[in-house]
Order: C-alpha cells, then sequence, then structure tokens
C-alpha cells in the first residue's frame, strides 16, 4: 500500500488490471534516448525506460526534461539519439505508426473560449481527421458523456473550470480509442475536488492501454500510478514502484521542531527534506539521515512517504542515496554531465 490518504482510484473494480507482458503489448521501450535543444540545452541525457500498460507517471521538478520526453513520444520532436519502441514498432523511424494510437493532452493546450464545449470539441477532432460510426456531433457527444461534461456542453469553454477544461481536452485525447495517451501535467492548477475527479477519469482510461502522466505533484503519482519514474535534470534518477521507492527511505526519516529563524544554520547542517511552519514561527521539520549520520537533537524516527524518497533523490547527491532506491534505477547510458 501507499501512504496517501486518498482512497485510490484503481482500486475500484475492473479498473487497471495488471499489465499484458509479452506478445505486441509490451508497451513504450525507451533506450538511450538523448535530446539536445538548441543552446544548447542537454534536456535529456540518455533515458532507458519500458513503461508497460496501465497507468504510469513520470515525476520531476520544472525543466527535469518531461515534456521533452513527451513530446518525443508523442512523435512532435525528433530525438537526438536514441530509440523508442510502441509495442515492439520503431516509432522515431516510423511517426505514423505512433500518431494513429495516440491520444495526447499537451501542458499548454489552447482552448478556443468562444465555443461551447461541444462545438470546440467537433472541431478538434475534425482537425484529428475522427469521425466516429455515428458521425462527428454523435461522437462529440459520446465523449462529453465520458469526460461527465454533458451537461456543460452548450456552455461556452470561457465559463469552464480549470477541471472542466482539462476534462474537454482528454475527450479529444481519447477521441478513436488510442492505444497510448499522454498526459503533460494535467493537474497543475485544479483544485482538490477537481483533481479527485481527473484522477478517477485517468484510472478508468488506463483499462488495457498505455498511460504516461507527468506531473511534479507526488500526490498524483501516490494515488494513481503501480509504477513511476523520476527524472532529474534529464537523468532517470528512480524506475520504481511507490512501495518500493517508499521502503528505500525507511528508517532515515526523521521529524522534528526547528524555530523559523534557526533554520538556516540547522539546513547548512542536516539533509532537510521539507520544513512547513506552524502557527508563524516553527517550523515542522522532516530530514533525511543516511545510514551512518546522527538525526538532530531532539528528532524523532518518522514513517516514510513517497514525497520523502522523491525530496531524496531531488536534494542528495548520488553517493548518499539508499542503494535500494539507485539499484531501482538502470544504467544511465548518456552524459552524466
Ligand atoms: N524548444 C526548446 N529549446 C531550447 N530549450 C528547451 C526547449 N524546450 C525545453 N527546453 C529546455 O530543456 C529543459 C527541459 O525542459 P522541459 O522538457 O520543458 O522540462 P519539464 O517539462 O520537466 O519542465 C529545460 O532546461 C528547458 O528550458
Ligand atoms: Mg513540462
Amino acid at each position: 500500500m501507499t501512504t496517501v490518504s486518498h482512497a485510490p482510484a484503481f482500486a475500484e473494480p475492473g479498473v487497471a488490471d495488471p499489465p499484458v507482458a509479452g506478445g505486441s503489448r509490451q508497451g513504450l521501450a525507451i533506450r538511450g534516448l538523448v535530446k539536445i535543444h538548441p543552446g544548447p540545452v542537454a534536456a535529456l541525457k540518455g533515458i532507458d525506460l519500458d513503461i508497460p500498460e496501465g497507468l504510469f507517471g513520470l515525476l520531476g521538478p520544472n525543466g527535469a526534461g518531461k515534456s521533452t520526453l513527451m513530446t518525443i513520444l508523442a512523435g512532435l520532436v525528433e530525438p537526438t539519439a536514441g530509440s523508442v519502441l510502441l509495442d515492439g514498432t520503431d516509432i522515431v523511424a516510423d511517426p505514423a505508426f505512433m500518431r494513429k494510437r495516440l491520444g495526447y493532452l499537451p501542458q499548454d493546450f489552447g482552448f478556443y473560449p468562444d465555443l461551447t464545449g461541444r462545438a470546440m470539441l467537433e472541431f478538434l477532432l475534425e482537425l484529428k481527421g475522427v469521425r466516429g460510426s455515428g458521425g462527428r456531433r454523435a461522437l462529440a457527444d459520446e465523449l462529453l458523456e465520458r469526460v461527465n461534461l454533458s451537461s456543460a456542453a452548450k456552455r461556452k469553454v470561457r465559463g469552464y473550470s480549470g477541471g472542466m477544461r482539462q476534462r474537454l481536452g482528454l475527450a479529444q485525447a481519447i477521441a478513436g480509442n488510442p492505444r497510448v495517451l499522454i498526459v503533460d501535467e494535467p493537474t497543475a492548477g485544479l483544485d482538490p475536488e477537481e483533481r479527485q475527479r481527473f484522477y478517477r477519469l485517468l484510472a478508468e482510461l488506463a483499462e488495457g492501454r498505455v498511460v504516461l502522466l507527468s506531473t511534479h505533484i507526488v500526490e498524483d503519482v501516490a494515488t494513481l500510478c503501480p509504477r513511476l519514474a523520476v527524472i532529474k535534470a534529464g537523468r532517470l534518477m528512480a524506475d520504481t514502484t511507490p512501495t518500493a521507492a517508499r521502503q528505500a527511505v525507511d528508517g532515515m526519516i526523521h521529524e522534528g521542531f526547528v524555530d523559523d529563524a534557526e533554520l538556516p544554520a540547522f539546513a547548512a547542517r542536516h539533509r532537510l527534506l521539507s520544513a512547513v511552519l506552524v502557527e508563524g514561527r516553527v517550523n515542522r521539520v522532516r530530514v533525511f539521515v543516511p545510514q551512518q549520520a546522527a538525526a538532530p537533537d531532539g528528532f524523532g524516527l518518522s514513517s516514510s512517504t513517497l514525497e520523502d524518497a522523491y525530496l531524496v533523490l531531488m536534494r542528495c547527491d548520488d553517493d548518499e542515496l539508499p542503494p535500494p532506491l539507485v539499484r531501482s534505477r538502470p544504467e544511465a547510458t548518456g552524459d552524466q554531465r
């Protein structure tokens, strides 16, 4: 089990069966993927990753290379080096193979505020060249139903909430029943209730397809994803499960209180993971204490979370990382600088 307090949507009956291994349904296989943007900016420094059926979380801070990876997978950007196979077919050499099987919700999805939800969706379906057996209007209505927007179909997109916009974006992405669904930071800016709705929808959609979700929000992954990868500055830091990641730092997370004025000095001496101000003056602080090190005075052992594991990966040098977190990561093949 993960440490998340929300009921995981994938625990619902019939949702997210275990991935099918072998055959022609292996999912995505990424090997030695490098992308140097003009600048030059090394956005991806050699990524090796297998993404099976079901929900897969790609977790990393801003600038880590998530969108770069996703645009390459979507066939919109060519990699500098490396290969990507979908169910055994090389999609860098044959982008049309992927395009026919892809639903994509980009990070900056453009909306037409003066169109109604239904009109905008019909327009997007036309651009995508998807029609449906009963015609485009019928397909649009069916998709709106699928994402719970039927009652807002005739309202202008201008009046939609962030969550409604994202669900409309998802409606166009799932048109044509794609094998692969790529959603780039879809929950950024959603309020907690909208986020839960979006989670449920994604969990349902992950049945029998490859769904890749990028996010910088650990809760997204903890709630939804049986597997995840962590990337940082273009490098793959972990390819793991929420449980394995959490267990890797178990026994090394300590919590205590530090006066706000003393925090900078404290942070210079310890591996600070998070500091939350309580009543304006004192911080509730979590620290990572590597095996040989001593815990700060007055601190107590705390049960670890996926967030802790993620912050350890972000804040610590490679040689400080606990072995299970490192071991869960395949050998990097690219330039490490
Ligand atoms: N088209 C581009 N040209 C130059 N640099 C880019 C371009 N796209 C992204 N980058 C750079 O590549 C790095 C990774 O960016 P991105 O893939 O957008 O990360 P993320 O989606 O994780 O925030 C960043 O340093 C970003 O500034
Ligand atoms: Mg991005």
